[in-house]
């Protein structure tokens, strides 16, 4: 893009705070890409990293594990109800590529051979790589690439401030949720339902009403389709709930987590499943019925050191319970940023908020590209000392879980005063 003649340089980071080249602290208010949760140079997690960097730094799950995957996949199977195997990968995309190959698989594994279809939602996000566009399309991202992906159904997403029609909110919902249906009664070739667990975040911070999944989770079992849910940017917390399926009360035959599993420190994503599954794929070599997937790096004893750390911090700090604070503090801010000129919509959800920027609150009208609103935005945001990522039109907040009331005080009074001073630039 060439508007950004240059970048800033970031070569530490202390507690919440990210600090360049040149000495400038910015808070850290997208939590490094959705995924940072303690801050940064949490010692525990960096002892965990240098300590087990002097003991095993990598080796192969090919035949092989290693002693911090195991108890990671345990760890892992014990916090996660319904599920009993874990597969590890590097990062989001991959494990929703994994998700993707065991649902087709497990089909043709028990002798279904014509479930190879996939149902997704509208605007849903799974990733970058070529399986996980195919499954979260938004055109903006992904439009160039449509001859490379492949065909998904997709269904209408519950999203209350862009409804087409004016009706009730629960009508809508109802509207969702009969069009699964529909496709579900009509097409007995689903293999299975892919959809972000809670919220989309990508998307721009759609949060599903609640029941909803609940509802989904009850479709795929009438019609005998597997539920892929997507928690790599929902789950440990970030929605207020350790694993947000169980908060929805909606129990999936694949799950994948990422991002936040060690706390942003070291990529390591995982995509776990139940002993249906898991059996399906269990018989001599010759039957040919495993998964040929596996990457370099599964199962790395640093990344899974890192993420037993980290989750045993969640424990011993009480995190998900102490997010309530946070959450609260999200929620008595919302009036005030409502009120502000170009906003025309804030959706919030645990340590998640996103405000939608518009041209006319009563249109709904998204700002045009052509105002550079993603540039604007973090241009001024860094005079308030605050790191802030726009999706588009969008402004989301996605602090470090961690953070403190007062450093969440300050990201938010620095919002408001970047989108006031953003609006009298337009
Ligand atoms: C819901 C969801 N799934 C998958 C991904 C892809 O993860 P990664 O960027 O680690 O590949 C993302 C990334 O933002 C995401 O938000």
């Amino acid at each position: 893009m060439k508007e950004w003649k240059s970048f800033d340089v970031i070569t530490r980071g202390q507690g919440m705070w990210l600090i360049d080249s040149k000495g400038n602290r910015l808070l850290d208010g997208v939590a490094s890409m959705w995924c940072n949760v303690w801050g940064h140079s949490k010692k525990e997690l960096v002892d965990a990293i240098i300590g087990q960097t002097r003991k095993l730094q990598h080796s192969s799950l090919f035949n092989l594990t290693n002693d911090q995957a195991e108890l990671l996949a345990e760890k892992l199977v014990k916090i996660s109800t319904g599920m009993n195997k874990v597969f590890f990968s590097d990062d989001g995309s991959t494990a929703m590529e994994i998700a993707a190959k065991m649902a087709l698989q497990y089909w043709q594994n028990i002798g279904v051979k014509n479930k190879t279809r996939f149902v997704t939602l509208e605007n849903g996000y799974h990733g970058d790589t070529i399986g996980a566009m195919s499954l979260g399309y938004i055109p903006l991202f992904f439009s160039r690439f449509k001859s490379l992906l492949f065909s998904v159904i997709r269904t209408p997403t519950p999203h209350k401030y862009r409804m087409p029609k004016k009706q009730s909110f629960k009508e809508y919902e109802n509207f969702c949720i009969q069009k699964i249906e529909g496709v579900f009664s009509k097409n007995d070739n689903i293999a299975a339902f892919v959809m972000e667990s809670g919220a989309q975040v990508a998307g721009g911070a759609i949060i599903y009403p609640l029941g909803f999944q609940n509802k989904v989770s009850k479709l795929c079992k009438k019609y005998d389709v597997l539920l892929i849910l997507d928690e790599v940017a929902t789950g440990f917390g970030r929605l207020g709930s350790l694993i947000e399926y169980e908060s929805q009360n909606s129990i999936p035959d694949i799950v994948s987590y990422g991002k936040m599993l060690t706390a942003g420190y070291l990529p390591l994503a995982a995509t776990l499943t139940n002993k249906k599954i898991y059996d399906a794929f269990l018989g001599k070599y010759e039957d040919m019925k495993q998964l040929f997937h596996g990457h370099t790096f599964t199962g790395n004893p640093l990344a899974a050191a890192t993420a037993l750390a980290n989750l045993k911090l969640y424990e011993k700090n009480k995190l998900i319970s102490k997010i309530k604070k946070n959450t609260q503090l999200f929620t008595s801010r919302i009036d005030e940023i409502t009120e502000l000129n170009l906003v025309g919509d804030v959706r919030h959800k645990g340590m998640l908020m996103g405000i939608e920027l518009v041209s006319s609150k009563k249109e709904k009208t998204p700002i045009r590209p052509e105002k550079s609103i993603h540039k604007r935005i973090f241009v001024e945001a860094k005079k308030h000392k605050i790191y802030l990522r726009t999706l588009g039109h969008i402004v989301l907040l996605v602090p470090p879980l961690a953070i403190s009331s007062n450093e969440l005080d300050f990201l938010l009074d620095g919002t408001i005063d970047t989108i006031k001073k953003v609006t009298k630039e337009l």
